[in-house]
């Protein structure tokens, strides 16, 4: 079949790829242990499933604003405010169909052929693709695992060229967790400004953050609004990863072409999502610092189990609820192994698949061969089972050898 240029430019997305596999496992009836899906075990809190009931009780099923509902855009900017410092208004905000796709539309209306956006590499499976998409190249700046995958505003400086027209940086990082402080965010801000580069900041787990760090936008600094485009997400902060609704925070300009190209593709959000994300935005948020602490439970014993196994390595994550081990000493050409099983870490995690019935993403799709991805959205127990799998399964691969 022809397909366009476009379309063939990028990749399914490695982490569906890997969901439907276990999917496959699961259906089968087979007892997995899933690390794959990004998204909160918790279920959607109750007040805002009933908002939802409400809106489909009192009709609000009908299109509705393609940007979305107004009482929900400044919603959002009051929520952005004071949790995160911010100071936007209804005409500066656009609600999309997730933060995924309000990535997509402002990729869209400001990168094109010939533009270059830089992207800190491990990095999220769709910020290169996007950018692909929009006819751009992704130019990577590499973080390591060593340095908490910190991403510096100098080496971010380094990569800058005369095409350079955005840098995303997504603080808390999904897959290895980093958190950009403040001071380090500023630095990059400021380059961006003397660049003339958009800078987007990509907040979807921007509540889950854990001690010393704190939930920090880099909209609340003084300036910032114009060169600068916020990512937001009921997806992750309130369990609401199937209601897609997201959305950005941007100079006006921005929200109008961006609520151009919804005008003329999907149209509004769901009618019925934006009635609960307006629950979530104006509710009671208790269920998050909940959620925090059961992650940080979740943290301690994955990152303590996994370093307890021989020849894993890995980072402490400062946010989010991934953890992202380096496992290159079980590849076929790690040195601690020398007969591994594996030859990396996408072969790995299909054999872990398949024979340990363990789920995991491997870290090529994040450009970081030689890692996996393990998200700890999933109960103790399982993680305890899935550590136990893991480590039984490395070290059969070293008696084999
Ligand atoms: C870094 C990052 N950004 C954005 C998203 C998009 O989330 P959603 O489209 O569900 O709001 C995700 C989801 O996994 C993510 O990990």
């Amino acid at each position: 079949m022809q397909l366009t240029d476009r379309i063939n430019r990028i990749q399914i997305s490695p982490t569906s790829t890997v969901i439907a596999a276990a999917d496959t496992y699961k259906s089968r009836g087979v007892d997995l242990v899933d690390f794959g899906p990004g998204e909160p075990d918790f279920p959607t809190p109750d007040h805002i499933k009933k908002a939802a009931i409400r809106a489909i009780e009192q009709n609000n099923t009908k299109y509705t604003a393609t940007g979305g509902i107004l009482p929900l855009r400044e919603a959002i900017c009051a929520w952005h405010k004071r949790e995160l410092g911010s100071n936007y208004t209804a005409k500066e905000c656009i609600v999309n169909v997730g933060g995924k796709h309000a990535i997509f539309n402002a990729v869209s209306v400001l990168v094109q052929a010939g533009d270059e956006v830089i992207i800190p590499a491990p990095y999220w499976v769709s910020f290169p693709d996007i950018v692909k998409y929009a006819g751009a190249k992704p130019v990577h700046v590499e973080t390591h695992a060593e340095d908490g995958f910190m991403i510096r505003a100098a080496a971010l400086e380094n990569a800058v060229t005369a095409k350079t027209r955005m840098i995303i940086i997504n603080s808390p990082s999904n897959p290895t967790g980093g958190v950009v402080p403040p001071d380090e965010f500023e630095k990059i801000l400021a380059l961006c400004r003397k660049h003339k580069i958009w800078l987007m900041g990509d907040e979807c787990y921007s509540h889950f953050v854990y001690e010393p760090h704190r939930p920090f936008s880099i909209a609340s600094v003084a300036g910032s609004k114009e060169n600068v485009i916020i990512i937001g997400s009921v997806s992750k902060t309130f369990a609401m990863t199937g209601w897609r609704i997201g959305y950005a925070l941007a100079p006006e300009a921005l929200v109008q072409a961006m609520t151009k190209l919804q005008s003329q593709s999907t149209s509004n959000p769901t009618s019925i999502s934006q009635y609960a994300a307006l629950e979530a935005m104006t509710g009671p948020m208790d269920s998050v610092p909940v959620m925090l602490a059961e992650y940080a439970r979740r943290r301690r014993r994955i990152v303590d189990g996994l370093r307890a196994i021989p020849g894993v390595t890995c980072a402490e994550p400062g946010g989010a609820f991934y953890a992202f081990p380096n496992v290159a000493a079980h590849l076929a050409n790690g040195s601690a192994v020398s007969h591994a099983r594996a030859k990396d870490s996408m072969e790995l995690a299909r054999l872990l698949l398949e024979q340990a019935h363990v789920a995991l993403v491997p870290g090529e799709g994040f450009g970081a061969p030689g890692y996996v991805r393990i998200s700890y959205a999933t109960s103790l127990e399982r993680i305890e089972e899935g550590l136990r799998r893991i480590a039984r399964f490395l070290s059969r691969a070293e008696a084999a050898s």
